[in-house]
């Protein structure tokens, strides 16, 4: 959701306040965003140090569904953590893989940088893709050091990457040799392709516009995410997950009762309608888009989705270009099913799984989004029951 849009649900009289001051009503909350910080200065275990980068991933509604085992030398078992599945809208966990696929790819980055190579043995006891993701280990990774390993650049832009959900500045283009340098950021053999083309630019605004407008009127999908609002700083601090509303103004609008989890689901009120409004209008300031097809779908694909979708943004990042993926066609629940045909005979005509498409242009920066410690992530422990 775009948050300073979001606010005008609350009616007119706000809007001034959500959309000029929004600097001087953002302190964030301290304690939620501290594993930014921290990545990288407490730990020794060369795994931990690895991890604390990889907490910064990209992943769906920043569930953060990561468990880890720590318990054999030189090894990072990675598991999905169960409470933190999407069965709505991700019925097949397809979009929380490619969040652990990210998740992967900036472990290796950040132990990279340490001369630590990371060999990753995805889904080691097998995996089913017709369900949600299960206990079994979502991969193996071993730690080997290699003096000689060369760090990737990517990993210099880790600090600053951010989904941007804001609009983008419908002045600036984003030139063909700027895409083609994101484009080109793979390694893991998927197709990554990218347009600025004028009719793919509408096309695909007005597909993503759609989709993203059905998601909000399927009365379970959006409650998936309304569930996940977090407003104010004691729900961020409390939950540094989800989807958060922090700042002093949605402190007090939480406090006052007017903005809610249960206030943002009436779907009969004025108000609403013209909050969604604001919220998928993001769509129509998309100045390019990029989108990552698998040639199957099985976990495999997934996992290098997001390896590759990582990769992808740090080299957005690095080119100064803002990027918000726009999941809401590519979802495999039935409600969606026109919208998913028809952005896979546009995007993938001869066949194979768009992973990921993504709106790109330019955009002021914004502060990086909460996350649970590398500590908490520990304390969930490894195995899931
Ligand atoms: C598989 C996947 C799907 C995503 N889909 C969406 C989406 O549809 N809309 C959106 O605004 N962000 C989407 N995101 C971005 C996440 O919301 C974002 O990564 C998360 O909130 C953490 O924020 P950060 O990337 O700025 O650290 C997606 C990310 C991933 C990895």
């Amino acid at each position: 959701m775009n948050k300073r849009d979001f606010l005008r649900i609350m009616g007119g009289g706000v809007v001034v306040a959500a959309t000029s001051g929004c600097d001087i009503i953002r302190p964030l909350p301290n304690k939620a965003i501290a594993p930014w910080s921290a990545a990288g200065t407490v730990y020794e275990d060369p795994r931990k140090n690895a991890l604390s980068y990889a907490i910064l991933c990209p992943n769906p509604h920043n569930r953060q569904p990561w468990q880890v085992d720590l318990s054999v030398a030189n090894e990072v078992a990675l598991y999905i953590d169960p409470e933190k599945q999407l069965p709505h809208t991700d019925p097949f966990s397809r979009q929380i893989t490619i969040g652990l696929g990210c998740f992967l790819e900036l472990m290796s980055l950040a132990a990279a940088t340490q001369g630590w190579a990371v060999s990753v043995t995805p889904f080691p006891e097998g995996y089913d893709t017709s369900n949600l993701l299960d206990t079994r280990p979502v991969a193996i990774a071993k730690f080997t050091r290699d003096d000689t390993l060369e760090p990737d650049a990517l990993f210099d832009h880790v600090m600053e990457r951010r989904s941007v959900k804001e609009p983008y500045d419908t002045e600036k283009t984003v030139a063909n040799a700027t895409l083609d340098a994101i484009a080109r950021s793979g390694g893991h053999g998927l197709t990554i392709e990218a347009s600025n083309d004028d009719s793919s630019v509408q096309t695909l605004r007005q597909l993503t516009r759609e989709a993203l407008s059905l998601e909000i009127d399927t009365p379970r999908t959006y409650k998936e995410s309304v569930d996940l609002f977090r407003i104010g700083k004691s729900e961020v601090e409390a939950n540094p997950d989800g989807i958060d509303f922090s700042g002093r103004f949605f402190e007090i609008m939480g406090q006052l009762g007017i903005f809610t989890r249960e206030s943002a689901l009436d779907s009969t009120s004025t108000s609403f309608k013209q909050g969604k409004e604001s919220v998928v209008s993001v769509t129509d300031t998309a100045m390019a888009h990029l989108w990552v097809v698998s040639p199957a779908n099985t976990r495999l694909d997934q996992l290098k989705a997001g390896r590759d979708w990582m990769r992808i943004h740090l080299a957005a990042t690095r080119e100064g270009v803002a990027m918000q993926p726009l999941s809401q066609a590519l979802q495999e629940y039935p409600e969606m099913g026109d919208h998913y045909k028809q952005v896979h005979e546009l995007l993938a005509p001869s066949g194979g799984t768009v992973q990921m498409l993504a709106r790109l242009g330019y955009a002021d920066t914004v502060s990086p989004s909460p996350r649970w410690s590398l500590e908490s992530v520990l304390a969930r422990g490894g195995k899931p029951a």
